[in-house]
Parts: C-alpha cells; sequence; structure tokens
C-alpha cells in the first residue's frame, strides 16, 4: 500500500506555492494525500510567523499532531516558524522528526531520506522542480519569480525568515510558464515578496521586460502578479501593464500607512505624496485598474492625527480590496527599538473603522459593476451549485453565473453582470 501525507498550510501565497512543491514531490515518491490527519505516515505543518497569534498557533497545533500521529508516522515543520525557532522546536516538541525552512523545500527527498532533523540554510540551488508541483486549480499556476526581500521594513519578519532575494533566470520561468499553458493553466500568477524587484541573475532583464515577454507567450490568457513594492514601480513596468489586455487589472500595491511620519519609521522608502503619485501615474496610464492594500494600524507613536491620514489616502486611492492588521512586535525587528504597540483598545476601534469604511465602500464598488459586460475566465462549476459556472473577472472579483456548462473551463466568457452580491457578482454569459 503507499504511504500517505497530510500536509496543512498557512500564511501567504508563497506558503501555498512551497506546500505544492512538497507535495508534488512527494507524489513522485508515491505518497498519496489525505485529509485525515490521523491516517497519515507523514504529518507536514507549513507555518507562518507573520504576525504573532499566528506563530503561537503553532505550537498549539504541534500538541494535536503529537496526538494524531500513528505509530512510525514522521511529523515535520516547514515554513517560517520552522526557520526562525527549529532548534526550539526539537527541544521543546522532541516528537517532530525534522525542520526544514523555506529555503529547504527542493530538497524534502534528502531530508526525509538522510534524516536531517534540521534544515535551515539557503542553498544557492534552491532546486526548483515545476514539473513537481501539485496545482490545486486547473486553471491557474502561480510562478515564483523571485524568493526572499531585501527591503528591511522596520516591523517585518520575512527578511529574517526568507533570507535575501534571489530572481530565478527568466528561461526557467519561460519554460515553467509554457508547460503550465501546455496543461491549460491558461491564468498565470507571477510571486515575490517584492515581485516587481525581479532581475533576471543571467540576462539582467527587469519586471517590466519579464512581463513583456511572459504576456507574450501564446496561450496566456491572464497574466497577475504579487506582491509589487510602490518604491519599485516603473515607467517601464507601467507601460507594459498598459500595452498588454492580458496583464490582469488588480494591483496590489500595500501601503501601510498614509502618514508619511510612520512611513519613514517604518522604512517603506516612499513618503504619502509619493505614493499617491505612484498611483495617479499608474492611473493615467491605466485609467480601469483596481487597487488592493494592506494596511498596519497601531504601529509604535501612531497618533490620531495619523491615523487619520491612512483613512484620508484610503478615501483618495478608492481600494476595491483592502487588508488590515494590527501592528504585531516581531522578535528581532528594528520596530522594537521605536517603542510599545499602541493601546490594544484604541488599534480595535481604528481597525474596525477601517473594516467599516471598506464595507460599504466595497459594495458600492460590487454595485457599480451591474449591467456591465465583462470577460470572465471559467474555471469550473460553482462550489455550491453544480449548475452555476465560476470565474474571476480582470480585476479579480469572483462572478457565479448561467451559462453553457459544456464550456471548456479555462475560457474567456462575454459575461453580464446582474447582480451584486456580498462578496461576489451574479450575471449570465452572453453569446
Ligand atoms: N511583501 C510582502 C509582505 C509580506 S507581509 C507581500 O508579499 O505581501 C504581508 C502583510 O502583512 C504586509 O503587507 C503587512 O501589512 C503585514 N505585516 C507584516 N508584518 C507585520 C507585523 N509585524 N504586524 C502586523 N502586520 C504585519
Ligand atoms: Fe516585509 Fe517590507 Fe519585504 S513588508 S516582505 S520587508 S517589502
Amino acid at each position: 500500500m503507499s504511504k500517505t501525507f497530510f500536509i496543512e498550510t498557512w500564511g501567504c501565497q508563497m506558503n501555498d506555492l512551497d506546500s505544492q512543491r512538497l507535495s508534488g514531490s512527494l507524489k513522485l515518491r508515491g505518497y498519496r494525500r489525505v485529509e485525515d490527519e490521523h491516517t497519515a505516515d507523514l504529518l507536514l505543518l507549513n507555518t507562518c510567523s507573520i504576525r504573532e497569534k499566528s506563530e503561537q498557533k503553532v505550537f498549539s497545533r504541534l500538541g494535536e499532531l503529537r496526538a494524531a500521529k500513528k505509530e512510525g508516522s514522521k511529523i515535520g515543520i516547514c515554513g517560517c516558524v520552522a526557520q526562525r525557532d527549529g532548534e526550539a522546536i526539537l527541544a521543546r516538541a522532541p516528537w517532530v522528526d525534522f525542520v526544514m525552512g523555506p529555503g529547504n523545500v527542493g530538497y524534502l527527498d534528502e531530508i526525509l531520506d538522510g534524516g536531517r532533523r534540521l534544515a535551515l540554510d539557503f542553498p544557492e540551488d534552491r532546486r526548483y522542480d515545476y514539473l513537481a508541483i501539485d496545482r490545486p486549480s486547473a486553471t491557474r499556476a502561480q510562478v515564483t519569480i523571485i524568493e526572499g526581500c531585501n527591503k528591511n521594513c522596520t516591523f517585518c519578519i520575512v527578511p529574517t525568515t526568507r533570507g535575501r532575494e534571489v530572481s530565478r533566470p527568466i528561461t526557467g520561468i519561460v519554460a515553467e510558464i509554457r508547460s503550465a499553458v501546455a496543461e491549460g493553466r491558461v491564468e498565470i500568477e507571477l510571486l515575490g515578496q517584492t515581485v516587481n524587484a525581479y532581475r533576471c541573475p543571467q540576462t539582467r532583464a527587469d519586471f517590466a521586460s519579464l512581463l513583456t515577454v511572459v504576456a507574450s507567450l501564446e496561450g496566456v490568457k491572464r497574466l497577475r502578479f504579487i506582491t509589487s513594492h510602490p518604491a519599485e514601480v516603473t515607467d517601464d513596468m507601467i507601460a507594459a501593464i498598459r500595452d498588454h489586455s492580458n496583464i490582469s487589472r488588480y494591483l496590489h500595491l500595500p501601503v501601510q500607512s498614509g502618514s508619511s511620519r510612520v512611513l519613514r519609521r517604518m522604512k517603506r522608502l516612499y513618503t504619502r505624496e509619493q505614493y499617491l503619485a505612484v498611483v495617479a501615474r499608474i492611473r493615467a496610464a491605466v485609467p480601469e485598474v483596481h487597487f488592493s492594500t494592506d494596511i498596519i494600524v497601531g504601529f509604535p507613536g501612531e497618533t490620531d492625527q495619523d491615523f487619520e491620514e491612512t483613512i484620508s489616502l484610503i478615501e483618495e486611492v478608492r481600494y476595491g480590496s483592502l487588508f488590515a492588521f494590527k501592528y504585531s512586535p516581531r522578535p528581532g525587528t528594528s520596530a522594537l527599538r521605536l517603542g510599545s504597540p499602541i493601546d490594544d483598545a484604541v488599534a480595535s476601534e481604528r481597525i474596525n473603522r477601517l473594516f467599516e469604511m471598506h464595507e460599504e465602500r466595497k459594495r458600492e464598488t460590487l454595485r457599480a459593476y451591474e449591467g456591465r459586460i465583462l470577460p470572465v475566465l471559467y474555471e469550473g462549476p460553482s462550489r455550491h451549485d453544480s449548475e452555476v459556472l465560476s470565474g474571476r473577472t480582470d480585476d479579480n472579483w469572483t462572478v457565479n453565473f448561467t451559462g453553457d456548462l459544456r464550456t471548456p473551463i479555462g475560457t474567456m466568457l462575454p459575461v453580464r453582470i446582474q447582480q451584486a452580491q456580498h462578496h461576489t457578482l451574479r450575471g449570465e454569459a452572453v453569446a
């Protein structure tokens, strides 16, 4: 009988993709994936350390896995908590068999065979085997183009857990995308912590050139990328988006705060005015772009005035989506020296105000689509109703619509939007 594995993933797109890579290499070894941790021969936890809460979850989950572990099975901890607390995990949880950091995803085979218990280095050769990725979507492929981050935002632990920036050669990226498209994955999502800092190590091609190359590949119907750093947006990048209609009109451009004073303390490398100027340049070239953002509330020293500036910036940019987090102090980050987080009750009040404001805005945004005909990439029947088709618009809204159920997945269809729902749109395919 074949061996089985169980994998649980928290955190960002990078972690999702790392889990797809781990899962793919296990399947090549003949393992079968199971959803019940009690029956698995190998239990993997792919962890996130971006905020303290996610990290605490790991230690409580470790206890549960110990109870679930059957005779002879193995437990492996991966991801950013593994990277940071590897030795502590082995000391506190001796039932864990190995701990591996994000730099070692390509080395699972060796770790399983060789009994290496602690794999926390960042090997020169990251061994990115794109043929062995277990992709959950039949129409979409995520493709890493750059790992790590060279920015030093004072609140952020990512540079410690994911290492320095390493870009993949453009030839490997193109080969991977060609093979994904040949399998029907016509939507490509390029991934990086600072995706637009990409530089091909061989040709020195920058992100704008990469976008142009990938958008021109045959069969790429939609091209997305995440996450862009505002200070790395160039005119060439904007021109590439403008000139290729298959590049998504959805741009995640985290601002973190609307106050230049806070931005400086965060070392975000731009002021409020510079951020707004980037948004204006993009809107001038590509007016239909839908922006989304991340906000940190309660950064040390954030005053009412600073927060009001965040509110007014959000009003000004009119984001389609917004993700807000309470500041969480992370070990080893330089923001620790800037003082304690602000009073939790105040932070809660501020974050709730953001959410309320955004909910209202989102309802308006979605309602504005009613009556319009939009191209939708058909991804398959809706999860809730198999008689209904489901896909996403160019700017990333989910649309559930009526139409011909024999439509091949991956087809781009014109859909008339009839009604805005809570988080999604409803419509009908038109001839
Ligand atoms: N460039 C990365 C950022 C990763 S972290 C990317 O791919 O998005 C994602 C978001 O988490 C950040 O944009 C920030 O808003 C939030 N975040 C990071 N560190 C945090 C901290 N210490 N406390 C609260 N939120 C944090
Ligand atoms: Fe973190 Fe700033 Fe890099 S948010 S991932 S250090 S761009």
